[in-house]
C-alpha cells in the first residue's frame, strides 16, 4: 500500500504545488509506489547475489543494503533548480534518483563483481554508469554509480522504472557519510584547509581499501 504523502505537505508553502497535489496527488502516490516496488526489486536482487556468493565463497560481499525514496519536497526542489516542468511525466523522464539503493560492499573487487552480476541479468537495463572509483571526484568522493531501469509487474502491465544504485566499500561509505554530515549546514562553506583535510581523509580511505584488497587477494578469499 502507498504511504500517504501527507507527512511532507506541511513543508510545502507554494500554493501552486498544493493545487497540483490536490489534482494529481493520487497519481503521484501511485508513481511513488512504483518506485518503491522497483527499489525493493533491486534490493532483493542484491540480497540474492549476496546469498549465492556466500554459499560459493564462504563470505559475504555485501556488508549492508540501504534504500531510500526521494522526499516530495526534494523532488520539487530539484525540478525547480533544474528549471524542469512540474508534472508526473517530467518527474519520470528527468529524475533518475527517485528510488535509491546503496550497496555497501566488503572489498573494492566486490563492487565490480556485484555490479557486473546485476547488469548481466536480462531484465536489468543500464542507462548510465559513473565510475567515481576509477575517476574520483575532485573532493575525493569515490563510489560506483549506476542508473538502471528494471521492470515491475503490475496487475495488467509491465512497467520499466529507473533506480539509482550506489556501490561502495565500507571505507568509501565512511568517508561519504561523514563528508555529507559535515556539509549538512548548507550555508557553511569549507575553507581550503578543510577541503584539503577532507581530501586527505579520502586518500586514507583509498589506501585502506587498497591494503584490504591486497590482503583479500593474498588470503585467496
Ligand atoms: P544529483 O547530485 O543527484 O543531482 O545528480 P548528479 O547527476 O550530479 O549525480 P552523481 O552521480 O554525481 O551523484 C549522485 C549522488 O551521489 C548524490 O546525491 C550523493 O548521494 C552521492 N554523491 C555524489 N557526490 C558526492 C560527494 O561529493 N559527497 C557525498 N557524500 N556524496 C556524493
Ligand atoms: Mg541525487
Amino acid at each position: 500500500m502507498a504511504e500517504p504523502l501527507n507527512n511532507h505537505i506541511p513543508f510545502i508553502t507554494d500554493s501552486s504545488v498544493i493545487d497540483w497535489l490536490q489534482e494529481r496527488g493520487l497519481e503521484m502516490q501511485r508513481l511513488m509506489t512504483y518506485y518503491r516496488c522497483a527499489m525493493l526489486e533491486v534490493e532483493t536482487k542484491f540480497k540474492v547475489l549476496d546469498a549465492e556468493y556466500s554459499m560459493q565463497h564462504d563470505r559475504n560481499p555485501i556488508n549492508s543494503v540501504k534504500t531510500r525514496l526521494k522526499k516530495f519536497e526534494s523532488i520539487i526542489e530539484k525540478l525547480e533548480r533544474r528549471n524542469l516542468p512540474f508534472s508526473i511525466n517530467s518527474i519520470e523522464e528527468n529524475l533518475n534518483d527517485i528510488a535509491g539503493v546503496r550497496v555497501i560492499c566488503s572489498f573494492v573487487e566486490d563492487v565490480y563483481t556485484l555490479a557486473e552480476a546485476l547488469l548481466n541479468q536480462d531484465d536489468v537495463q543500464l542507462i548510465e554508469r559513473k565510475d567515481y572509483i576509477q575517476n574520483p571526484k575532485s573532493n575525493g568522493y569515490r563510489s560506483l554509480h549506476l542508473i538502471v531501469a528494471i521492470p515491475i509487474f503490475l496487475e495488467n502491465e509491465k512497467r520499466m522504472m529507473k533506480v539509482e544504485i550506489q556501490l561502495r566499500t565500507i571505507a568509501m561509505d565512511c568517508w561519504a557519510s561523514l563528508e555529507h554530515q559535515l556539509h549538512y549546514k548548507k550555508d557553511y562553506e569549507f575553507d581550503d584547509e578543510s577541503m584539503a583535510k577532507l581530501y586527505e581523509c579520502a586518500q586514507l580511505s583509498m589506501k585502506l581499501d587498497t591494503i584490504m584488497d591486497e590482503l583479500r587477494a593474498k588470503s585467496n578469499i
